[in-house]
């Protein structure tokens, strides 16, 4: 498994609480979303630990394909729904860092 499972094509509202420590899922496999439960052993992938910064609900990422990890950018939106529990990864632009043409 080398690419992430897609939890859900919409991202979850979490109550986060300041300064307290988390860690994101990021195979997609917990059953405890968005968090991990453990479920990545035996994948490539490992959680995400991140510190709350602020107290109050925050919007994490559960298709797995979020530029901003662990918040959700947007990138679900572009996720056909029929994705949604398997392994999903976008294809590489390859040429990401070329300036845009003119
Ligand atoms: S269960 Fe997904 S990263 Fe741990």
């Amino acid at each position: 498994m080398n690419k992430p499972i897609v939890a859900d094509n919409k991202p979850i509202p979490v109550d986060l609480k300041s300064g307290e420590n988390y860690y994101f899922c990021a195979c997609g496999k917990s059953a405890s979303q968005p968090f991990c439960d453990g479920s990545h052993k035996g994948t490539d992938f490992t959680p995400i630990a991140f510190t709350a910064e602020e107290n109050g609900k925050a919007y994490l990422c559960q298709c797995k394909q979020t530029g901003k990890l662990p918040f959700c950018d947007g990138s679900h939106a572009k996720i056909p729904a029929d994705q949604v529990g398997k392994e999903f990864a976008f294809e590489s632009k390859g040429n990401a860092d070329a300036a845009p043409e003119s």
